[in-house]
């Protein structure tokens, strides 16, 4: 490990210690005071938003709960592909999940993972907006500071990260990492099969590694 890596990995395990299901809850807040008292259908881009997805909306749920004002909540999924190994493709692909056509005049929260170059963000939303919800919302986990990025923010982000390449908590590369929760164990797996796929890895003890 490198000083330099090192020094991003304490930044990193005191943004992730610190309280990221607080930040969820803080987003669900958000999200609620903006689009409640509506029908909201929350569309789970698949496959790396699944974990977020879930916690987000257990968090909707408890505030609906705890309100005499609930937001009536339905669930969509899509899947998107456009990432090969590490880097980012220039074709986005649906390649699976429901019919966008049925979100048509709907309130739409996308909840998506993380956002990189925006492009997956700008090609779902411009799919989406040729059935015409009423309104859209984006809200991502995890925006990455980096050159590659087209400008485009979501309308609510959870944490902006460096520009490295995060597995993790649903986070995958090349399918592999989804179901990583740091731990002594698994830590050791992982050291292999980094080797073995010729990645460098970070340890920290927070949800995300950095490969
Ligand atoms: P974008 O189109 O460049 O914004 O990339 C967004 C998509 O690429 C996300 O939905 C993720 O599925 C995937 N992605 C981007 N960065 C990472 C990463 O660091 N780890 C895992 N997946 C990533
Ligand atoms: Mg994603």
């Amino acid at each position: 490990m490198t000083s330099a890596s090192f020094n991003e990995s304490i930044n990193v395990k005191t943004l992730f210690n610190s309280d990221f299901l607080g930040r969820t809850e803080r987003l669900a807040r958000d999200i609620v005071r903006d689009m409640g008292g509506q029908h909201i259908v929350a569309l789970c881009v698949l496959k790396g938003g699944y974990k977020f997805f879930a916690d987000l909306m257990d968090f909707i749920k408890t505030l609906n709960q705890n309100s005499d004002k609930s937001v009536p909540l339905t669930v969509d999924f899509i899947r998107l592909k456009s990432y090969s190994n590490d880097q980012s493709t220039n074709s986005v692909k649906v390649i699976g999940g429901d019919e966008l056509s049925a979100l048509t005049g709907k309130n739409v929260l996308i909840v998506e993972d993380i956002v990189e170059t925006g492009r997956t963000m700008e090609t779902l939303l411009k799919l989406l907006n040729e059935c015409h919800p009423k309104m859209v919302k984006v809200v991502s986990l995890l925006v990455k500071r980096t050159p590659r990025s087209s400008g485009y923010r979501p309308d609510y982000i959870g944490f902006e990260v460096p520009d490295k390449f995060l597995v993790g908590y649903a986070l995958d590369y090349n399918e592999y990492f989804r179901d990583l929760s740091v731990s002594v164990l698994f830590c050791s797996v992982l050291t292999e099969l980094c080797a073995l796929h010729n990645l460098e890895y970070i340890e920290c003890n927070c949800q995300f590694l950095f490969v």
